[in-house]
């Protein structure tokens, strides 16, 4: 006869294992499952993407963020336009989009291609044909290079920014010579080169409701009726802060999705009036929270692209004077926590992204922890931003302190609890970010004010440790 004990025994050590089994587990979890937007976003079945643009393919460590995960997708900002591609008639050269091609194979991205026909960036000599030869100088081009990349894009933006603010079409060389069925002449023209690729149109100020949108509405569903091969349109989202949010972004996406086309945020950034400060910081972060929410809502939003990942390769400031820092990277390829953090978060991540996928992990220096410490200033305060890399031995719950030398003060932090005390400041891990196995990173932010000089902290301890 066996004891009654035995059972009791036996449930008590099963028991005892598995939470040992469970603590272990937790101690030797990375400190935040890190994730990257795209990562994020094809969790919710879209994909997050950066346009790029060639000059900036020679600088390592910018390509080394832009195919290190980050982003599933890309797009050429300008070398697959008419200008670059076809400049003389008859005479192409796909060099610089071919190079963006191959780079984003070798780092599994997909490509959309931007674009075929727009009135700008347009060569001088097609705008000066006699209006008979128009037509088929478009065909030629279309044919020419969608055959040319055939098979190896995603999409193609084949007729950008046809509208006027009003919603009527552009007056250009293709509608002047062809009326609005220059439109569905194109798409038909892309279709038969690369039956595969989508067809979109692309427009900017098209994401709320107004006359514009409404006039890319109109047409997207008389081009249906037709049935016209069109399988998407294109918001660009240029958005600026002192314009207002657009109106109805979620309904607007709805409406064309309802038509039976995908859509897509295809040219994101939010600029601002420099310089920032935190009450236009936090506004751009709300409009990018805004955005990643609106292509949430809609089934048939495919994704996000953001047009350049970083403020050192932004377009705005030579185009806007005195307007910029529109992206989630600074000029130093530093992520901005918040900006980052807001859509990580929309997106469903915890804000932080973890350390870079590209950068190895570190190999844990014995005994010693490391901080990184830097800050993104704009005069009268700053954001700072800090990676912790614990030393050898596990640790579950952590203390940061470090000083200022100078009159800084915290305003706002994150990924942590921050708080000050006189010079002093002290930041406690947030729930999620606690647990740091041996080598283990984690980063916090914080946005501070300041008048005078701004130095970086001499010094930090971990949990009453020093740190290198
Ligand atoms: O290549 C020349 C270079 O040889 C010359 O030295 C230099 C001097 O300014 O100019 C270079 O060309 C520039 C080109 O980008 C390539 O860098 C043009 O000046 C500049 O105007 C052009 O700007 C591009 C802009 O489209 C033109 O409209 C931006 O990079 C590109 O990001 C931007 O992208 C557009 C989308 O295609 C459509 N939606 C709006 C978006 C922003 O404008």
């Amino acid at each position: 006869m066996s004891s009654p004990l035995r059972p009791r025994l036996a449930a008590v050590l099963a028991l005892a294992l598995g939470v040992l089994l469970a603590l272990t587990a937790m101690v030797m979890r990375p400190a935040s499952a890190a994730s990257t937007l795209d990562q994020l976003a094809k969790a919710k079945g879209k994909y997050f993407g950066s346009a790029t643009d060639n000059p900036e393919l020679s600088n390592s460590a910018y390509t080394a963020i832009l195919g290190g995960g980050e982003f599933g997708a890309t797009t050429p900002g300008n070398s697959m336009k008419w200008d670059t591609t076809e400049p003389s008639r008859g005479s192409f050269n796909f060099s610089g989009g071919d190079t963006i091609v191959s780079f984003a194979k070798s780092h599994n991205v997909i490509v959309r291609g931007h674009n075929l026909v727009w009135h700008s960036q347009l060569p001088s000599w097609v705008s000066s044909l006699p209006s008979t030869q128009v037509q088929a100088a478009m065909e030629n081009h279309i044919t020419t290079e969608v055959t040319h990349y055939k098979g190896q894009l995603y999409a193609w933006d084949v007729v950008n920014e046809p509208f006027n603010e009003d919603g009527t079409l552009r007056t250009d060389a293709f509608y002047n010579a062809m009326g609005s069925g220059y439109i569905a002449d194109a798409l038909r023209t892309a279709h038969a080169a690369d039956p595969n690729a989508k067809l979109y149109l692309n427009d900017y100020n098209i994401e709320g409701t107004g006359a514009k949108s409404d006039g890319m509405y109109n047409l997207v569903k008389s081009l249906k009726q037709q049935g016209v091969p069109i399988d998407g349109v294109g918001f660009e989202s240029h958005l600026a802060i002192q314009y207002g949010f657009p109106t109805n972004m979620q309904q607007n996406l709805q409406r064309f999705a309802d038509l039976g086309v995908d859509v897509a945020v295809t040219e994101l950034d939010v600029r601002m009036q420099l310089p920032a400060d935190t009450t236009k910081v936090n506004t751009q972060a709300q409009y990018y929270t805004n955005v990643v929410n609106a292509c949430l809502a809609v089934t048939r939003c495919v994704g996000i692209t953001i047009w350049d990942y970083t403020d050192k390769y932004s377009w705005i400031p030579g185009t806007f004077s005195g307007e910029g820092s529109a992206l989630p990277w600074d000029e130093n390829l530093n992520k901005k926590p918040q900006i980052y953090g807001a859509i990580s978060t929309a997106l469903g991540g915890t804000g932080d992204g973890g350390t870079p996928t590209p950068t190895p992990t570190p190999t844990p220096t014995p005994g010693s922890c490391k901080v990184a410490y830097s800050a993104n200033d704009w005069g009268t305060g700053f954001t700072a931003n800090i990676t912790i890399t614990n030393g050898s031995s596990a640790i579950n719950g952590w203390t940061l302190k470090f000083s200022y030398a100078g009159n800084q003060q915290l305003s706002q932090g994150w990924s942590g609890t921050w708080s000050q005390s006189g010079s002093t400041v002290t930041v406690t891990n947030a729930s999620w970010n606690g647990g740091l196995a041996a080598g283990a990173s984690t980063s916090v932010g914080a946005n501070f004010t300041y008048s005078g000089s701004n130095t970086a902290p001499g010094s930090f301890t971990l949990n009453g440790t020093a740190c290198s």
